[in-house]
């Protein structure tokens, strides 16, 4: 027992797994995330409806809307994707969980087939050429290791039109300051999120001071098998995230206010960079 518990506890090296797939992919995961995901109480997986208004409204005053092509990554249930599409852009939404873009399809408005969501994993599957602008909103960057931000922006980058921007935002090192390392542990933790069958699940949230990176690990202990979640975010600073946009050869930087319905909250802030 003392072994397990020394096991389940112990600091995993940076970036030592990935299992994002797992978490939003895996049937009762992507279930519970879509939940998380449409329930305005929680941020946990996107904004209220209200930040959101506020997010596209400022994306179609900046960029006009209207008439431009869009690839929003990550687009989950389709949020900002429909919400680009009323306002007149030719928008494509991908993401990597059928249960999302199955909600998407059903909820999307339909006018002129103007939106079209795909099922794919922007990490690996091609993306489209000449977008006038593509979004990977609500630090979707973060979760990612220093090579996997490599890969994706160099393919940002290249799906860019000559005048296409990237729209996106990052956490700041502001919300790193306010990580603390615990652990909790329980039955049926976080009231069944993570089994429908009986489990015992330890969480243990991990700082890494040098990489400006956290972990949230939950080890789930199911009667027949046990497994993990590794939940990094990497926390960043604008030289930081310059530095990384700059040798993926974007030419153009800029930073905005954080996309938070607070607009004096800083632990986000968002950024357009340019072809
Ligand atoms: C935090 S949610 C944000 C969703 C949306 N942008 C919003 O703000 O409402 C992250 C989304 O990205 C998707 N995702 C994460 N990694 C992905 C990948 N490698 N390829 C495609 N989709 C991915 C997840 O399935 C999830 O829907």
């Amino acid at each position: 027992m003392y072994r397990q518990l020394k096991k389940i506890y112990k600091r995993p090296e940076v970036y030592s797994r990935y299992t994002a797939e797992t978490l939003w992919t895996q049937p009762h995961l992507a279930n519970q995330m879509l939940q998380v995901h449409l329930d305005q109480d929680s941020a946990l997986a996107s904004r209220p409806a209200e930040a959101i208004d506020r997010v596209v409204a400022w994306i179609d005053q900046s960029f006009e809307l209207d008439g431009k092509s869009v690839c929003d990554l990550g687009c989950g249930p389709g949020l900002y994707a429909s919400r680009f599409a009323e306002r007149g852009a030719i928008v494509l939404g991908m993401d990597f969980s059928k249960n999302s873009i199955d909600y998407a399809l059903d909820h999307a408005i339909s006018n002129n087939g103007s939106i079209r969501f795909q099922l794919g994993n922007y990490l690996t599957d091609p993306l489209p050429e000449q977008q006038d602008l593509v979004t990977l909103i609500y630090c979707d960057l973060c979760p990612l290791s220093p090579v996997q931000r490599e890969t994706l922006l160099a393919k940002i980058r290249q799906a860019l039109a000559p005048d296409g921007k990237f729209i996106f935002d990052v956490f700041s090192t502001k919300a790193f300051e306010a990580v603390q390392e615990g652990v909790s542990f329980g039955r049926n933790f976080m009231e069944g999120f993570w089994s429908e069958n009986d489990y015992f699940a330890f969480q243990g949230t991990f700082r890494y001071e040098k990489e400006t990176v956290s972990l949230d690990h939950y080890s789930i202990i199911e009667p027949q098998h046990s497994w993990e979640i590794y939940n990094w975010l990497q926390y960043f600073t604008p030289d930081k995230i310059r530095a990384e946009l700059e040798q993926a050869g974007f030419g153009t930087i800029e930073f905005t206010e954080g996309f938070d319905v607070n607009p004096s909250d800083e632990s986000t802030f968002g950024v357009v960079a340019g072809v």
